[in-house]
């Protein structure tokens, strides 16, 4: 049985990562559009000694998602730096891509989190599926599966070697002799490579925690191939506890080959949860939710998050079959649809999609704090978790009852830390810094 510490990162989305948390929700609709919602939600998480608030982002959005659910997708690390200055000690993951970005700029934006949160910065690197972005970015095209992973793994070396190039010691600050840094500490990193160049040193000496924390979600062979590379925290996770525990001694066999320690690979798979007091009182809120649930935004919203554009498509016939029958699916998700469409091959997209839930691939626990405590303890035993990413379906409602009555449950059993014990998120997640 393992006795290590459980990790928790707290998913934040407005109102709640179910599609329906808005229309259930009290709070005025529009407040999701201001710093209080989200200074209020990392409080709470803060206040239940949690590892990390998590923002994810899409760069674009379908217009027929506008129509269904609440669309707050800010930049997040603006986000993540007005709530460094609302916070102390919890750590701050922001969602960047790579295919969208330039790897020097996004290596400078996120050392500038970890220097204004003193340590506590996150990136969680996607290579965004959406093929809509491409347009929002002046590109021509969007790059197929297989090449935005490899650029991802370019992409992510040269913004180590961006966050490197200031040696830990090079900031002097010899007022007598006039010097601010050591000159010989700075090493630029003179990349060129076959998708990035990249030159000079960054403007500001090395961040609190030398590397931000590095975050991955791919659940395709090649995320989990990026993931074994470079991440610390990986948020993907199957659904059934068999193929998580698979999944997890995948990943650190992959760990292991890459050269790597699987011990500083910490697998926060995401759940979202539903809480009640009794059990039926959660099945009722969660009934709610799902009553309010859209047919039409099921099946659009499938589609999208296969890459696909839901206004080439006819709800009422079934998925064309020259897209499932004989090519692989190019992304995890669109596998899940694909699946879906083989077992039911004359059913319509609409029934279909009723069968792909969940838009970040993620289970649904519905039940007391008790049961969740007891869920969360026996995947850890069974080696499949070292904590979740908790969505809480409805919030901060889900995230309030999670940390005023599930923390204290694991506590009292030894399995979750009572106080912030480090500054940084490394330390909160026993990562080591790396040094330079
Ligand atoms: C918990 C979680 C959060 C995610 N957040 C984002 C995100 O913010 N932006 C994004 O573009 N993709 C996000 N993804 C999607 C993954 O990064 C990845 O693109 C997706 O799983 C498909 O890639 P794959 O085919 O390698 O699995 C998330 C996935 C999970 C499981």
């Amino acid at each position: 049985m393992s006795t290590q510490p459980l990790h928790f990162s707290a998913f934040i989305w407005p109102n709640g990562y179910h599609e329906s948390a808005w229309r259930v929700v009290p709070d005025d609709v529009r407040g999701v559009l201001g710093l209080p919602y989200y200074a209020d939600i990392a409080r709470i998480a803060e206040r239940g000694l949690m590892d990390a608030i998590f923002l994810a982002d899409n760069i674009a959005i379908a217009e027929y998602r506008a129509t269904y659910l609440p669309q707050t997708q800010f930049d997040p690390i603006s986000v993540l730096s007005a709530l460094a200055a609302v916070t102390s000690r919890i750590g701050l993951i922001g969602t960047g891509s790579t295919t969208y970005s330039k790897p020097w700029e996004l290596a400078r934006r996120f050392a500038t989190l970890d220097h204004l949160s003193a340590g506590r910065a996150g990136w969680n690197i996607v290579t965004t599926v959406t093929p809509l972005a491409a347009a929002n970015f002046g590109e021509p095209f969007h790059p197929d599966h297989a090449d935005r992973y490899t650029r991802a793994h370019e992409f992510v070396d040269v913004v180590q070697r961006a966050w490197d190039s200031w040696g830990d010691g090079a900031v002097i600050g010899d007022r007598e002799r006039g010097v601010w840094a050591d000159r010989s500490k700075l090493y630029a990193p003179h990349f060129h490579g076959k998708y990035y160049d990249s030159d000079g040193v960054l403007p500001f000496p090395r961040s609190p925690q030398g590397h931000p924390v590095l975050v991955q979600a791919g659940q395709s062979a090649a995320g989990i191939g990026l993931a074994a590379h470079y991440a610390e925290l990986v948020f993907s996770g199957p659904p059934s506890l068999e193929a998580a525990v698979a999944f997890r001694s995948n990943l650190h066999a992959q760990v292991k080959a890459a050269g790597r320690d699987p011990e500083h690979v910490l697998v926060l798979p995401a759940l979202m949860v539903t809480l009640g007091s009794t059990e039926a009182e959660a099945r009722s809120r969660a009934r709610q939710l799902e009553e309010l649930a859209s047919p039409e935004f099921r099946w659009q919203n499938a589609l999208y998050t296969a890459g696909l554009d839901p206004d080439a498509f006819d709800p009422d016939a079934p998925l064309p079959a020259e897209l499932w029958a004989d090519q692989s699916a190019p992304s995890s998700r669109a596998e899940l649809l694909y699946d879906a469409a083989r077992a039911r091959p004359d059913a319509s997209l609409r029934e279909i999609a009723q069968h792909v839930t969940g838009g970040a691939g993620q289970t649904h626990f519905v039940g007391t704090p008790e049961q969740l405590a007891d869920h969360v303890t026996a995947w850890q035993d069974a080696g499949a978790v070292d904590g979740f990413t908790i969505m809480g379906s409805t919030l901060p409602y889900e995230l309030t009852t999670f940390v005023d009555h599930v923390v204290p449950i694991l506590q009292r059993r030894g399995r979750f830390r009572t106080e912030y014990t480090g500054q940084t998120l490394r330390d909160h997640l026993g990562l080591q810094r790396p040094a330079v």
